[in-house]
């Protein structure tokens, strides 16, 4: 009862966005980094997404994990926007350009909606290809499903490519502050370290960026494409 009371106080709730936006960022991370595959061929990224979608002990628990995490995050980050605006009372001096709240923590909100709207659509794109079922059907000369070309056929729409982008460019955005959040959320509040914290937190967002971004891009520059296209 203690526990669960401590869990909807401020502090509880921040160690909660704290943890669950930990393992999502690991998990974006690792996301980029399997991504980026497709720059091997399409040998390597259909090999690589064949493992994980034959091996369920690896897949499910994974999958129920990154689930739990992102509902704790959504509830937490809920959670934390109610107190601070029952906290600021009638007036909102966030919104005073004399407060040093950046624009970043101050629509980590809005941010972090546009954001989950994407992953819905991402799902259905890639995952469940309820979007393009035709995708489905795209088996390489394993007989594995062809990743590779579902991306690229994708991406060369140039709407989806540059939604993308721009969806990606506002989940790095939100990680910016989420990640110096992070620190501050666990107890490493010591002034000193603010700056590097900060500057760790917009380094890794723009690795991670640039490494999303790419594939996108790639396709509609022309650099990446279907060993059968001209
Ligand atoms: C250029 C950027 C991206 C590309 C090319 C991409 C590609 C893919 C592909 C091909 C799949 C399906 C894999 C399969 O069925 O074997 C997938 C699944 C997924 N992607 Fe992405 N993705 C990108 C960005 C993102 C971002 C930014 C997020 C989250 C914020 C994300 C979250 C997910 C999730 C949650 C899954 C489902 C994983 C599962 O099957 O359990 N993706 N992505």
């Amino acid at each position: 009862m203690a526990l669960f009371q401590f869990f909807r106080s401020t502090v509880g709730l921040k160690i909660l966005m704290a943890l669950s936006g930990l393992i999502l960022f690991g998990f974006v991370f690792a996301h980029m980094a399997g991504n980026l595959q497709i720059f091997l061929g399409s040998d390597a990224l259909n090999g690589y997404a064949h493992f994980l979608q034959s091996t369920p002990e690896i897949l499910w628990p994974f999958r129920i994990v990154l689930f739990l995490a992102v509902v704790t995050h959504i509830l937490a980050g809920y959670g934390l926007y109610i107190h601070n605006k029952i906290a600021r009372g009638p007036i909102d001096y966030s919104r005073n350009a004399a407060t040093k709240a950046s624009l970043a923590s101050r629509t980590m909100a809005y941010s972090g909606t546009v954001v989950l709207v994407f992953i819905i659509f991402h799902l259905l794109q890639f995952t469940v290809m309820a979007i393009n079922p035709e995708y489905a059907a795209y088996v390489d000369s394993q007989n594995h499903h062809d990743v590779y070309r579902m991306v690229i056929v994708a991406f060369s729409s140039p709407w989806v490519a540059w939604f993308y982008v721009i969806s990606v460019g506002l989940l790095c955005y939100h990680m910016s502050h989420g990640v110096a959040s992070f620190f501050r959320s666990l107890g490493f509040t010591n002034e000193a370290y603010l700056p590097l914290q900060v500057w760790f937190a917009r380094i890794f967002s723009t690795v991670v960026f640039l490494g999303m971004v790419i594939i996108p891009l790639a396709v509609q520059s022309g650099s990446l494409k279907l060993p059968d296209q001209p």
